[in-house]
């Protein structure tokens, strides 16, 4: 296979850093461009070359191009969906501009190929399950609209300036590297299972789960879990695709299995062997009762499908970070 060089933004993130180690693996050069915001200085490979600087800056993305980018994978981005209601600037600058600053750059320097990190969130309320991609996109908080809004974009660059992009729509993205290489905890997390795992180890004396009256098997909601490394290798294949086909993709990455919140909690006890102290509190504005994606396309087009998904890989991988 050819050596390609490859630039990373948030390469030092919780799902971008999976993705680092994979293709420093496979041989490629990996350029990582993170503030460091979030991304953590021990997630980064040894053998990559480290930016610290920001998409937004014209300054930095040229020091990035410096040596010429086959491929970019864009992880740098706001993620939270609860802050992005209160803070939508904060997720138009960095998300959607940044986006943009970084397209003109790969424009300007004819880097042609893009994988981006996207969302379920730009489906907004299922109008059915699974959801498979014909679903109607109508973002419930601003975040899945910035997610969405570069999607279009990328689809206008495509026809206006030639970039190939493939969006890859995750679920419930869960899990720590199963071999080992990714070590650092996500600082202040706002998800289902890192905070469950703080309870398990004595972080968090207790949580919340909001809401048991749902229409579900036992009253709490449901979400499609999904590896980092499952998404790790979705990602290059879908960069292959872009390579051979010099075509688009717009795909869903889950496991079209649902785990209720309380499912979640019982594999932590059973894994950690610790309890999980949680009071059952009001519902969560925005929840739906339960999501789950159809990932037949990502196997028609890539050929992928989820390996490491099952709950007892999955909070066994973050065992090893939170009780290493
Ligand atoms: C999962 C379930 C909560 C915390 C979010 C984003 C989405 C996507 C994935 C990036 C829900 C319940 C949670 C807690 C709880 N992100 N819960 N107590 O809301 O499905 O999706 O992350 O693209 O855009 O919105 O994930 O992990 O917050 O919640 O009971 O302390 O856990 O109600 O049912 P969510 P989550």
């Amino acid at each position: 296979m050819k050596k390609l060089n490859i630039l990373v933004t948030g390469g030092a993130g919780y799902i971008g850093s999976h993705i680092c180690h994979d293709l420093i693996e496979l041989g490629h050069n990996v350029i990582i461009l993170d503030n460091l915001s979030t991304g953590l200085e021990e997630n980064l490979h040894p053998d990559s070359v480290f930016i610290q600087g920001d998409v937004r800056s014209k300054f930095d993305l040229s020091k990035a191009f410096d040596k010429k980018v086959d491929v970019v994978f864009h992880f740098a981005a706001w993620k939270a969906a609860g802050e992005s209601m209160f803070e939508p600037f904060k997720y138009f600058e960095n998300n959607i501009f940044g986006t943009m600053n970084l397209l003109e750059e790969m424009i300007l320097n004819n880097c042609k190929n893009f994988v981006f990190s996207s969302s379920a969130a730009v489906y907004g309320s299922p109008e059915y399950l699974p959801i498979d991609e014909k679903h109607p996109k109508k973002p419930l908080n601003y975040y899945g609209y910035t997610k969405l809004a570069i999607e279009d974009n990328l689809e206008w660059m495509s026809s206006l300036k030639g970039i190939n992009y493939a969006a890859l729509r995750y679920f419930n993205a869960t899990g720590y590297d199963v071999k080992g290489r990714v070590t650092g905890k996500e600082k202040n997390p706002a998800n289902l299972s890192p905070i469950v795992m703080e309870v398990a180890v004595g972080v968090r004396e207790g949580m919340q789960v909001f809401g048991d009256d749902y229409d579900t098997k036992d009253g709490t909601c449901f979400r499609d879990y999904i590896h980092v490394n499952d998404l790790a290798s979705a990602h290059i294949l879908a960069m292959n695709y872009l390579l051979e086909k010099k075509s688009n993709l717009g795909v869903n990455l889950g496991t079209g299995t649902g785990w209720t919140v309380l499912d979640v909690i019982k594999e932590v006890e059973k894994v950690t062997g610790r309890n999980v102290k949680f009071d059952v509190v009001g519902r969560r504005e925005g929840d739906p009762a339960g999501l789950i994606a159809s990932a037949n396309l990502a196997y028609e087009k890539l050929g992928w499908s989820a390996k490491h998904s099952d709950l007892n890989t999955i909070f066994s991988s973050m065992k090893g970070v939170y009780l290493p």
